[in-house]
Order: C-alpha cells, then sequence, then structure tokens
C-alpha cells in the first residue's frame, strides 16, 4: 500500500531520473487471454494518450477490449481531477460499477489516472470502496500489470501511488487510436502552481524527456506513414529547462519541424514561457501548424495575479499580438476560467475586454471549482452559482460570436484538411481538421481517409465548417 501526499508532492528535489525501457514481467504476458477489459478515460489529451499505452499494455497481458462496461471481466478508470464534475463523472460510474459487481462477483475494477493522486479521493476509496481491486497512480502506471496481479492474489484491494515522480519509461508499448495522428509526451508535469490547479500534485514536477528518445519517436511515426504529432506537456514550453543548458522548446520545434513529418501542433503553452525564438521557428517552418493553444484564463490584472499566473495582462496582449503579426495566418485559441474567488463585475469585465479584443478562433470556458489541497481553495468565494452561470453564458455568448465570425471569412477558401473518416450520417461525406484545427465537414466522390486534401469551404458554423474537395 502506497499512498498520495501533498506534502510530499510540492517539495522539490533535485533527483537525477533513471530512463528505464518497459518490459512485461513474462509472468503476466497473456496471462488474461479470452478475458475482456472496458476501459474509460476522462479528461486531457495527457489521459487519453496514457490510455493508448495502458490499451496495449493489456493487450500484451492478454486482455482485449469492449465498448459496454457490463460486458467486461475488468473495468478501469483514467480519472481526470482538473474539476468537480470531472470527480463525479467517476464516481457515478463506480456507483453503477458496483451495482454490477454485486451480481458479477468476479469482475475486476480500478482506477488509475489524476484523481488516483488525491489524498482525498484515496481516503475515500479506502473508507468506502473496500469493493474495488486496485487503484494506481500517473508516476508509476506502467506498474498496473503488478498491481492488478497482485490484488487478485492477495483478494484485497491494493493503492499503489507515489507522489514524487518515479523513473522515466521509454519504450512503452502503445495502441494508437488514430493511424494519421499521434500524440508524443515531451514533457511531464508541471512547476507552474498557478493557485486554482491541481495538475502540479496529481502530475508531478516539470520533467523533460530527452531530445534523442522524442526525435526518435517521431522519425518512427513518420516512417509508418503518420501525418501528424501533437507534442504533449502540460507546459510545452518549459521543455528542456530541467534538462539542457541551450536546449530549448524552440529548438526541439526546429528538429522536429526538420523531420518534414506534415504537420505539428503542441499543447498546452504557458504564456510566460513563450519564447521569441519559439515564434521565429513556428513562423519558418510551414509544416509546424500556425494554430496556437495559449490559455489567459482571467482578464483582470487583479485576478491574474491572485492566480499566480506570472503575467499581466499587458505582457499576455503584448504576445498575442506579437504573435498574430510573426507567424502568417496565425490562430489563437484559449482557456478562460470565471467566478475565480473575489472576481468582481469589473474583473469580469476585463476578461470580455480581452475576449473582444483577441476575437479568438476557439476556446474553452470554465466556472472555477475549488480543488482540495490549492491555495485557491482556501479562498473566500462569495459569488453565488447564478451568478457565475451568468458570467459563463456571457463569455460564451461572446466567444461563440467571434468563433462564427473568424469562421465566415474562411467561406470561398481552400483550405488544408488532414481527413480522419467517413460521416456516419451521410453518404460521401468525410470529415477532419484544418491546419488551423477547425473542424471541416465535407464532400467527396473518392475515399480521402488519411490523406490531406484542399477542401473549398461553402458555409461557417460556429464551431466547424462545410465544405468539398476543391478540384482546382
Ligand atoms: N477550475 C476551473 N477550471 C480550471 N482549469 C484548471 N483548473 C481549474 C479549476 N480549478 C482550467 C484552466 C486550464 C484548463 C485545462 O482547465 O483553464 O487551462
Ligand atoms: Fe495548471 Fe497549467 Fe498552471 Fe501548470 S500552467 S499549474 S497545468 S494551469
Amino acid at each position: 500500500m502506497h499512498l498520495p501526499n501533498y506534502q510530499e508532492a510540492r517539495s522539490v528535489d533535485k533527483k537525477k531520473y533513471q530512463r528505464k525501457n518497459f518490459q512485461l514481467d513474462p509472468r503476466y504476458q497473456n496471462r488474461f487471454q479470452g478475458k475482456t477489459c472496458y476501459l474509460k478515460t476522462y479528461g486531457c489529451q495527457m489521459n487519453e494518450h496514457d490510455s493508448e499505452n495502458i490499451k496495449a499494455i493489456l493487450e500484451e497481458m492478454g486482455f482485449s477490449f469492449v465498448d459496454r462496461y457490463q460486458d467486461a471481466d475488468l473495468i478501469l478508470l483514467n480519472t481526470c481531477s482538473i474539476r468537480e464534475n470531472a470527480h463525479n463523472k467517476a464516481f457515478g460510474m463506480l456507483g453503477r460499477i458496483k451495482h454490477l459487481k454485486e451480481s458479477k462477483p468476479s469482475l475486476v475494477v480500478g482506477m488509475c489516472g489524476c484523481m488516483a493522486q488525491e489524498e482525498v479521493v484515496t481516503d475515500k476509496i479506502l473508507k468506502d470502496y473496500g469493493w474495488m481491486n486496485f487503484v494506481v497512480g500517473t508516476h508509476n502506471f506502467y506498474d498496473l500489470p503488478r498491481v492488478l496481479c497482485e490484488s487478485l492474489e492477495k483478494s484485497k484491494l491494493q493503492v499503489e501511488v507515489y507522489s514524487r515522480e518515479q523513473d522515466f519509461i521509454e519504450e512503452m508499448p502503445v495502441e494508437r487510436d488514430s493511424h494519421y495522428k499521434a500524440y508524443v509526451n515531451i514533457i511531464y508535469g508541471c512547476d507552474k502552481f498557478c493557485t486554482y490547479c491541481i495538475v502540479p500534485y496529481t502530475r508531478g514536477r516539470q520533467r523533460s524527456r530527452k531530445k534523442e528518445d522524442i526525435l526518435k519517436e517521431i522519425q518512427a511515426l513518420k516512417d509508418q506513414g503518420y501525418l501528424e504529432v501533437t507534442l504533449l506537456g502540460q507546459n510545452v514550453n518549459a521543455y528542456g529547462k530541467d534538462l539542457y543548458e541551450d536546449y530549448s522548446m524552440a529548438e526541439l520545434l526546429e528538429d522536429v519541424a526538420k523531420t518534414n513529418i506534415p504537420r505539428i501542433r503542441f499543447m498546452t503553452s504557458h504564456p510566460w514561457d513563450f519564447s521569441d525564438k519559439m515564434i521565429e521557428v513556428i513562423a519558418k517552418y510551414p509544416n509546424i501548424m500556425p494554430s496556437i493553444h495559449l490559455p489567459v484564463q482571467s482578464g483582470s490584472v487583479r485576478i491574474l495575479k491572485k492566480m499566480g499566473r506570472r503575467y499581466s495582462r499587458e505582457d499576455y496582449l503584448t504576445l498575442f499580438h506579437k504573435m498574430k503579426e510573426k507567424i502568417p495566418n496565425c490562430v489563437i485559441s484559449t482557456d478562460i476560467i470565471v467566478g475565480f474567488p473575489g472576481e468582481t463585475k469589473e474583473d469580469f469585465l476585463d476578461t470580455l475586454s480581452l475576449v473582444k479584443e483577441c476575437h479568438y478562433d476557439n476556446a474553452f470556458s470554465f466556472i472555477y471549482s475549488p480543488r482540495v489541497g490549492t491555495p485557491a481553495a482556501k479562498l473566500k468565494d462569495d459569488l453565488t452559482k447564478e451568478e457565475k452561470e451568468e458570467r459563463l453564458y456571457q463569455l460564451n455568448d461572446l466567444l461563440n460570436a467571434s468563433f462564427l465570425d473568424n469562421n465566415k471569412k474562411l467561406e470561398g477558401k481552400v483550405v488544408p484538411v488532414l481527413v480522419e473518416g467517413k460521416s456516419l450520417k451521410k453518404k460521401d461525406q468525410y470529415f477532419g481538421y484544418s491546419d488551423t484545427n477547425k473542424l471541416i465537414n465535407f464532400t467527396s466522390d473518392q475515399d480521402v481517409t488519411g490523406k490531406i486534401v484542399p477542401v473549398l469551404i461553402e458555409e461557417a458554423k460556429t464551431w466547424s465548417l462545410d465544405g468539398r474537395v476543391y478540384e482546382g
């Protein structure tokens, strides 16, 4: 039994991480031949990518996958902690699973992901969810085969969660969801400790993968025919800072661009670490997509300070306009939180005015959700639920109008689209994403799945655009 501890998670230690290659213990290989698994993933791309690794590990153990949890011998929830509703979804699911387990006692139930790293969650599981089989944390999910098997051997709930980062595991097996687009981790964890955010506690301190390992993975993806890579990290712009003196995100982006893989994306970027050199590199290489996710969180100087974001409204706007000016065809999306403790009407109006100025192409907006153990959770929160909802509606109205307005400007234009598949609803209808990361639905009389094709945009909507393959 190993339980999470936030104090330990916050502490700094200058540990040098070992790098090891993954190897499944032969004792676990094909041990579950004929058994089925339902793997449910909540949350961000990082979790989705972890699930691609977990799926491959479970396949090596002999599991096959089912789409309905009722049909599974093993149910595994890869969870998210970012907001209260992610918690509620996972605990709601556990409620349904408990019901199922009552009529199917052989069912094995496990949890991994960010919730496993939370003290409040493991406390609750130990107290009220003793019927579960295992919990494994984000730092050691590769150890899932051992934890799962030990829980069965001991017929007892096993909780194996480490608050400190463990060694780097390279050469992890992976069962990717797409044959055209791939996620590649470049940096784990985050050192920014924004006051509202639980990520530094659940994902640990910032640590970069070695550039050689990243470039090798991307070259292999290119050789397999992948057309797009997304470089992943909680704060990708901090890449290299913990590892190299003179090799940062800008140099990595340039080296990735030189592999000539057709499309490169990266997320998420903290504005504080977004260097001029990065802007130069993005502007220089056409295979680095001109679509950048740049969370602002708030337009109020006062609230940004209370959030611990390390930039002012002015700093953000200067960076924003520099990117728009220097990167051809640059499209920027963002994240915004409303209802942070102490957010006044004026603070909120500052957010609205920033949104007006930035005229975003896409955005994710959230009501602030207190996370136990973070500094902001201790602040007095005197806005009512209704006031927060009203602010969110107002913000979304403004955002939606700007998405539609930007999309309208694409009508009559031809955009390159990486085609992901056929629409289930209409014949000859396909969908994919443009270079600027917009969802495009279009018609084509040939199957163009897995190709990058030009599409003539005929009609703009708020969250997608319709068109047809452009024949020239
Ligand atoms: N409450 C609401 N939104 C949050 N985010 C992170 N933590 C919280 C929280 N406690 C949002 C931020 C971040 C995105 C991934 O989730 O906007 O950029
Ligand atoms: Fe959370 Fe992002 Fe801030 Fe890191 S930079 S603490 S992941 S919001």
